[in-house]
């Protein structure tokens, strides 16, 4: 009875890892964060000169804010919500994410953080067994997870289980069993925070050059290797985003792609890449990654406003600490915008926000992009403006 449960449970893996949803250009999407650098200063770097003659550098992309938590939150939900520090923060769960959208198809998604000793672990940081610091120092740190802070994510025991380890990812592509959409942090030391610029293009070469070999991945992976913004916060917060894997076309490695985009872009090429509904937050207006739009014909533009973007500070919102015009509620979502994937904002937000669909919102669909010198401005819901 036992070996037989033991067996139905294997057959059952077997069966969910292979149901893989078909997108436009991929089938399969990984996100790997480094920290802090300045695009020039990587793009001189003789390990990512290395990486980068695989893949397609975006050279106008461009980080949200700074420190690090707002960028990692904003790139999984659309907003951050006038973040402008790196402490505790539990998003309401009547914000959506990624994950959200992504059930609307059950495409399987994961977060792989080095380091962290548990799914549900919410304290600022974490010493693991995997790496040598006897010091007694973190190396996970939950800022650089943006799942967890998202209430949507964490009291949900089933998407909980989904916040792994590095360890994991090895178990899950040794399995061929890693999901479809995927983000993955490395530890303070290899992600190049308590280290350098080097340390951390060094790390990267020897973790993504085996991912990207034959047959590592049967089903069309885009690998994408970011950074969560800039050193120098006085300079337009532009950083290095790298596509790689063999969802990139041989005819583009090596190549560069002048589109202008920010990490609100990750979750546009996803609505696009695989027809997913939208957030109605700015998720909306964002750019598609070109090596999907080469494919469908989509219409990326520049925001109206990408001259003059700078992304250096944190606009107001409820979880900012420095403007003194306080917003002390999350702004709604905009309830009739229309989202990369051609679709509506997501059903489930549409009724969950039914009571605001006449209050006033800053998303419009434009892509233009704020800041704390340049902040949204609140108008009210209508459809997609340009
Ligand atoms: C990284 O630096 C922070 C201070 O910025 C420190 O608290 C932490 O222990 C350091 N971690 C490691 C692994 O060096
Ligand atoms: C919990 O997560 C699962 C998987 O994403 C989802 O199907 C379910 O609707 C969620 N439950 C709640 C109460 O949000
Ligand atoms: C970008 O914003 C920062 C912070 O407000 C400011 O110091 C810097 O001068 C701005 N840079 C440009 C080019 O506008
Ligand atoms: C969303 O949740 C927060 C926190 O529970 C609550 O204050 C707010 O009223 C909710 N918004 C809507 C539209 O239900
Ligand atoms: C605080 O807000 C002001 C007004 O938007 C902005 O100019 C300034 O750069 C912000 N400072 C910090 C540290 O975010």
């Amino acid at each position: 009875m036992f070996a037989s449960l033991i067996g139905l449970i294997g057959l059952l893996w077997r069966v969910d890892a292979a149901a893989v949803v078909s997108g436009r250009a991929f089938d399969r999407f990984i996100s790997i964060w480094l920290e802090n650098q300045d695009f020039a200063k990587v793009a001189a770097d003789p390990d990512f000169t290395d990486i980068r003659k695989h893949g397609i550098l975006q050279t106008r992309y461009y980080a949200q804010t700074h420190p690090s938590q707002p960028n990692y939150l904003a790139a999984v939900g659309g907003d951050y919500f006038g973040l402008d520090h790196d402490e505790f923060l539990r998003i309401p769960e009547n914000v959506s994410t990624i994950v959200d959208l992504l059930d609307t198809r059950q495409i399987g998604w994961r977060g792989y953080f080095e380091g962290n000793p548990g799914p549900g672990y919410m304290a600022v940081g974490s010493i693991s067994s995997s790496q040598s610091t006897p010091d007694g120092n973190w190396d996970y740190v939950r800022k650089h997870n943006p799942f967890v802070s998202y209430d949507s994510v964490n009291k949900n025991g089933t998407r909980l289980l989904n916040l792994l380890s590095f360890k994991d990812f090895e178990i899950d592509l040794a399995a061929g069993a890693v999901p479809q959409f995927v983000m993955m942090s490395p530890d303070v030391l290899n992600d190049g925070h308590n280290t350098t610029l080097d340390y951390a293009t060094k790390w990267a070469r020897q973790f993504v050059m085996p991912l990207l070999a034959d047959g590592v991945f049967s089903e069309k992976t885009l690998i994408q290797l970011t950074y969560d913004e800039t050193e120098d916060y006085a300079e337009p917060n532009r950083i290095v985003s790298l596509l790689l894997g063999n969802a990139v076309p041989d005819s583009l490695r090596g190549s560069t792609d002048d589109t202008f985009y920010t990490h609100y872009s990750i979750l546009a090429t996803m609505e696009h890449n695989w027809e997913l509904p939208n957030l109605g937050r700015f998720d909306v207006g964002a750019n598609v990654f070109k090596l999907v739009t080469d494919v469908t014909g989509y219409v990326n533009s520049d925001p109206p406003n990408a001259a003059t973007a700078n992304n250096s500070v944190s606009y107001a919102g409820p979880y900012n600490r420095n403007h003194t015009t306080k917003l002390a509620t999350i702004a709604p979502p905009n309830l009739q915008l229309t989202g990369a994937g051609g679709l509506p904002v997501l059903e489930a937000i549409r009724q969950e926000w039914a009571t605001q669909a006449e209050a006033d919102t800053p998303y419009d669909g434009t892509g233009n992009v704020y800041d704390g010198d340049n902040m949204p401005v609140y108008r009210p819901q209508g459809q997609n403006v340009g």
